[in-house]
């Protein structure tokens, strides 16, 4: 027996009884057939519904990339934001014998799909040349994409899309495709609108 609910946000506490409550969402994603850019027009209004009334980045990050991935099944998606690099990490800046090493680097950050690596430097790979540039870079195949980084050997093709705040570059979303030459400029649009939706 539910006994009470109360709304927050875009999601809902459900009361079961005395000692049980249940985390739901108010609606469920409502995923569609159809073109690529009929399938970012019906997601579009959903994820500002999901965005609407949570400040938490990490929370609304996570929750754009699980919507993406649910209506369009990609092989991987997920956000790198740019922070302050890491004197821990194996390829440590401090420890670098490089002293023009950058201070900041992309870090991983809510993802889905395989695991995936963890820092990528500034003009490195796909993600680090997008950042560099402050564009999104479209790679129709990955095997031709000079110093590309692969986390999957699954992944054939990929769009970076950087996120841009003041002018500056704060991190980047990433998706991968199994298939070759799966990305175009319907994605460069859409993906450019998503990520500018997002209170940083
Ligand atoms: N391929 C990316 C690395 C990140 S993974 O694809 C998740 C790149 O070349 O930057």
């Amino acid at each position: 027996m539910i006994l009470k609910t109360e709304m927050f946000g875009n999601g809902c506490i459900r009361k079961i009884n005395e000692w049980e409550y249940l985390c739901c969402m108010s609606e469920d994603l409502n995923i569609i057939a159809g073109t690529k850019a009929e399938q970012y027009e019906s997601l579009i209004p959903q994820i500002k519904g999901l965005l609407e009334g949570e400040p938490d980045i990490v929370a609304n990050l996570a929750n754009v990339v699980a919507a993406l991935k649910e209506q369009f099944d990609w092989l991987w998606i997920g956000f790198y934001l740019v922070k302050p690099a890491s004197a821990e990490a194996s390829y440590s800046v401090k420890a670098s014998s490089d002293k023009s090493a950058d201070k900041e680097e992309l870090v991983l950050g809510p993802f889905q799909g395989p695991v995936a690596c963890t820092r990528i430097r500034k003009g490195k790979g796909v993600c680090g040349t997008g950042w560099e540039k402050a564009q999104t870079i479209i790679v129709s195949d990955v095997e031709k994409f000079p110093g590309h980084i692969s986390c999957s050997s699954l992944s054939r093709s990929e769009i970076v899309v950087p996120v841009i705040r003041n002018n500056e570059v704060i991190g980047v979303l990433d998706v991968d495709s199994k298939e070759l030459n799966y990305f175009d400029d319907t994605d460069k649009v859409f993906l450019e609108k998503i990520v500018a939706l997002i209170a940083f």
